[in-house]
């Protein structure tokens, strides 16, 4: 059994009935069952459809369309419907539309326009939430609940009057006291100390630079304020439906949100990915997304939104090659996805996304899209036994999204070039290109179970979190300007390391940011020459030994990069990191899955006991796979000798380098 009540791998996509003549709906089944459609996401935006008039229900259509669906062996993904206020209750109660940083109050006429923080609409959603469990309890098309929609897409954050209150709620218990805040906000610079919690209101557009802590808890305080509107339907749907799993589809690498708190409140974490197929790293971007969602509970999670071809939301919307949709769709299940699901069933004929692709286009079944989609589905289906396994990382990732914050600060910082997603991936791709798992954690989990743990960056790091690296055992890489705030982004006492000081032994007297294009030589004692863009650092060692020094400039001979016990530090940013993460690995002896390099282009992952190769380049690629001659950790049940088997061929590999065609993968048992 995989995540929801479907066996095997979810194969489908987001199906909008509502759009289309009751005629159109019989071909549709038809046509999911030749695809082999196991689940379908239904009534996302359809609050408007559901609830014509206050109290008002019309059910009648949505209960067709389920037991059509169940009729023909396609479960549902019920949404809660919650994504779109409907008119009417925008009218009623027009302070539920959300106000910009500017004041703006937001019209009506798109999707997601509501105010997290408003009591009507939270009441209004739960209503309806309660109203779709109560009819659908026993429907034996329900598999999964869908609770509202892309959660801080559109509106990440609303200004308006109630979530002000709304906000001083929150900082209350937060700060307990006006003069907790005063002290946390660091309000006596600038002349800025309150004397009554009515004088406290959002980080609106303001004349100059918004006191950072006060944007730090706003965006702590915007996450929550979301959450609250999504735990407010769980609840409901808990309640009335105790067995059914409750997701929301998450927004991959995505900042507005603290995933960590998130997908605590979710039974399975699921995900929308949008990999731009004009960008040749594209898959890269979506590896780190994919083992972030893998990680966030450590379980198979669901790619429930993907793109057939092309989006209609970019600048340019490119579509995807022949094969690419396949590749990147296998591409999830190697990275923990217990199902392939796409942004939408059948192309739309009007609205904003009627270029968007679907799995069925506008052309219908004679086009080049329809037959990638069949033969997609039956992939899937060969599939259907890895659902369920899981994959070990040996290196960690650390990802805090106080930190993140706190980091990218507007108008506050020594430089606004360090962007937390880009230096996560710039030790992502490295690993990634090694063949190397890795997972993403938050800094104050337990990390035992890795052999090494890399912090790109820590910029806002407490107490508890320095002392939880601290008693990790294995290899810790930690990267530049961390250490530097507490939790109110106060300067640490010393300045950074901070709390790290003891475990890295290093003082950090300087920031000094590289101007954009400048360089700054640094040399290891072993004579390997390196590069530092963007960020370096004075640094002092004190109880550390130095493993690289900077060369020419002011910093010359001053250490860039130091060791403590298991505990590297690095004070700038490397334009190449290989050369650091190689000895990092070797140190913690982490190999690649294969146990060997990887072309160019290649991604190799394991999940359970399947490996996945997957060539993401336009040329055959040859991967050498000592796993089937030596007996390495890659694939610890396959007897050294052991032919392997390609499950989505059946076939059997000869011994020796497997081929993998362009654009193409293959899924080997043992
Ligand atoms: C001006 C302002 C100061 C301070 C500095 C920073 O001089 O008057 O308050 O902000 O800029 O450069
Ligand atoms: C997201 C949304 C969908 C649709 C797609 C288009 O996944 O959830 O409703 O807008 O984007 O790419």
């Amino acid at each position: 059994m995989g995540l929801t009540r479907v066996p095997g791998l979810l194969f489908g996509g987001d199906y909008n009935p509502e759009q289309w003549p009751e005629e159109v709906w019989q071909e549709d089944v038809r046509l999911m069952a030749e695809a082999g459609v196991t689940m379908v996401t239904v009534a996302v935006f359809s609050w408007s459809r559901l609830e014509p008039a206050p109290g008002v229900y019309d059910f009648g259509w949505l209960d067709r369309v389920l037991d059509m669906l169940h009729a023909h062996g396609v479960a549902a993904d019920l949404a809660t419907a919650t994504a779109t206020p409907p008119p009417w209750l925008v009218r009623r109660h027009p302070e539920i539309r959300p106000v910009d940083a500017a004041g703006t109050r937001l019209e009506f006429g798109s999707r997601q326009g509501y105010c997290p923080s408003s009591p009507v609409f939270r009441a209004a959603t739960v209503r309806l939430a309660r109203a779709l469990a109560e009819r659908y309890r026993d429907h034996p098309a329900l598999a999964l609940w869908h609770v509202g929609n892309e959660y801080a897409d559109h509106t990440a954050e609303c200004f308006c009057e109630e979530s002000a209150r709304d906000f001083r709620r929150w900082l209350q218990e937060r700060h307990r006291t006006l003069d907790g805040l005063n002290s946390a906000w660091g309000t006596s610079c600038w002349g800025q100390h309150y004397t009554d919690w009515t004088q406290v209101e959002p980080p609106r557009k303001a004349p100059g630079p918004v006191n950072p802590t006060q944007l730090l808890d706003w965006r702590r305080f915007s996450s929550d304020a979301l959450l609250a509107c999504f735990e407010a339907e769980r609840e409901v749907l808990k309640e009335v439906t105790p067995d059914v799993p409750v997701t929301t589809n998450f927004m991959s690498v995505l900042r507005d949100l603290d995933y960590w708190k998130w997908a605590a409140a979710e039974d399975l974490v699921s995900d929308d990915a949008y990999p731009d197929p004009a960008d040749p790293r594209a898959h890269v971007r979506a590896a780190l997304s994919y083992d972030l969602m893998r990680s966030l509970k450590r379980q198979p999670w669901l790619l429930l939104e993907s793109a057939p071809s092309a989006v209609s939301w970019r600048a340019v919307n490119v579509p995807k090659d022949p094969g690419v949709m396949r590749l990147h769709s296998l591409q999830a299940l190697a990275h923990g996805s217990d199902g392939v699901m796409f942004f939408q069933w059948r192309q739309a004929r009007y609205g904003p996304e009627k270029f968007h692709s679907a799995m069925l286009p506008h052309g219908g079944t004679r086009t080049r899209q329809w037959r990638e989609t069949v033969t997609l589905g039956a992939d899937v289906r060969r599939l259907a036994e890895v659902a369920g396994t899981t994959t070990e990382a040996d290196v960690a990732l650390l990802l805090d999204w106080d930190s993140w914050w706190g980091l990218e600060a507007p108008e506050s910082m020594p430089s606004d070039r360090l962007r937390l997603h880009e230096l996560l991936l710039g030790w992502y791709a490295p690993l990634h290109a090694r063949g190397i798992a890795v997972d993403l954690a938050p800094p104050d989990r337990d990390l035992s179970s890795y052999r090494l743990v890399i912090a790109p960056n820590l910029y806002l790091c407490t107490p508890g979190q320095a002392a939880n690296l601290a008693a990790f055992p294995g290899r810790l890489l930690v990267g530049p300007f961390s250490g530097v705030v507490d939790a109110a982004d106060h300067v640490h006492d010393g300045g950074a390391p901070g709390p790290l000081r003891d475990l890295l032994g290093v003082r950090v007297e300087e920031c000094r940011p590289i101007p954009d294009g400048g360089t700054q030589e640094v040399v290891t004692v072993d004579g390997t020459r390196l590069l530092a863009r963007t960020w370096s650092e004075w640094l002092t060692a004190e109880d550390a030994e130095v493993l690289a020094r900077y060369r020419g400039g002011p910093l010359d001979g001053r250490p860039a990069v130091t060791r403590r016990g298991a505990a590297t530090y690095l004070s700038f940013l490397p334009e190449d990191p290989a050369p650091l993460l190689d000895e990092a690995l070797a140190a913690a002896g982490i190999t690649g899955v294969t146990g060997a390099g990887l072309p160019e282009g290649v991604e190799a992952c394991r999940r359970g006991p399947y490996l996945f190769l997957l060539n993401h380049g336009t040329e055959p690629a040859v991967v050498p796979l000592p796993a089937r001659t030596e007996p390495v950790t890659a694939l610890p049940t396959a007897p050294p000798t052991a032919l392997l088997t390609d499950l989505l061929t059946g076939r059997p590999l000869p011994v020796g380098p497997v081929t993998v065609a362009p654009r193409d993968a293959v899924v080997l048992k043992p």
